[in-house]
């Protein structure tokens, strides 16, 4: 079904893994392409609870964007490029299910850009992430040099982007870009346990939790009125009846699918 992505649904999780293990599975415009078909995937697929990306083999996570494919770009182009980066990075920002990094080795560029759209990461003792663009007389386009200030902090972030230097997945745990190190052979069983857990909560709320959290970052929302607008709106769910009803009846929840 797909050239440049493996897939793999098992209990609801939904694993994608970038498949380019020769070029340290970079992001060509086919892989831009897949990943964009495969959000589709996630967003309409009703079995599919939650999603992991990682990369192929043990070396990289994803080594950046196809430097190969940047060669004679003209202005108009550059920025096509990023918006086309930009929007897909957004789609997974902004999916209603959960969608974690599991970090496998070189998180690079558009490959740690990537990681920072998910909504957590989680990497291998290997891992190593950078924003080394300036080596090649650019910066990151992706989105990362929003998300990698909103995540760690203006001045590790401009660090980062501007000596181009790698952090190992220690200091990554340190500066908060990752929420745990683990070593490579129980890297997804991590992921996956914790989305179990998430899994087992009301797939609504979930959803709710993932669109007040990204207000934070917004330019034209209050994050703090759309905390009250989705609150609110959890008092119109059946899961919320479900999950109240269940406390005071001292019994498990049995929530529905609905993200609403
Ligand atoms: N785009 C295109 N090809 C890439 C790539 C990228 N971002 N990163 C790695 N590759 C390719 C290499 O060209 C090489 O292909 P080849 O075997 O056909 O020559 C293959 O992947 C293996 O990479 P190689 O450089 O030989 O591995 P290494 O272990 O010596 O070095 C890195 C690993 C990650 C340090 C090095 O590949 C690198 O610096 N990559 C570019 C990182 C980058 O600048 N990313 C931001 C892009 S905007």
């Amino acid at each position: 079904m797909y050239n440049t992505l493996l897939t793999n649904l098992t209990d609801g999780i939904f694993t994608i893994t970038i498949n380019r293990p020769d070029k340290l599975n970079a992001l060509n415009k086919e892989v831009m392409t897949e990943l964009n078909k495969v959000l589709d995937e996630v967003a309409d697929n009703a079995d599919i609870q939650s999603a992991i990306i990682t990369g192929s083999d043990t070396k990289a996570f994803v080594a950046g964007a196809d430097i190969s494919e940047f060669k004679g770009l003209s202005i108009a182009e550059g920025k096509a490029v990023a918006k086309f980066g930009q929007e897909t990075f957004f789609r997974i920002e902004n999916s209603s299910k959960p969608i974690v990094a599991c970090v496998n080795g070189f998180a690079l560029g558009g490959g740690c850009e990537l990681a920072m759209s998910c909504h957590f990461r989680i990497a291998s003792d290997n891992a190593k992430f950078g924003q080394p663009e300036v080596n090649l007389g650019l910066i990151p386009g992706y989105g990362g040099t929003q998300r990698l200030v909103q995540l760690i902090g203006k001045g590790r972030a401009l660090e980062m982007i501007m000596t181009g230097n790698m952090i190992d997945a220690a200091t990554a745990l340190q500066y908060g870009l990752v929420n745990h190190l683990v070593s490579q052979d129980v890297l997804i069983e991590t992921a996956i346990a914790l989305l179990k857990t998430i899994s087992a909560k009301a797939p609504s709320a979930i959803a709710a939790s993932i669109t007040a959290a990204n207000a934070v970052y917004s330019q034209n929302q209050n994050g703090y009125e759309v905390e009250l607008e989705v609150f609110g709106n959890c008092f119109g769910t059946p899961n919320m009846n479900e999950g109240v009803d269940a406390f005071l009846e001292k019994r498990k929840p049995v929530f529905n699918r609905s993200r609403k």
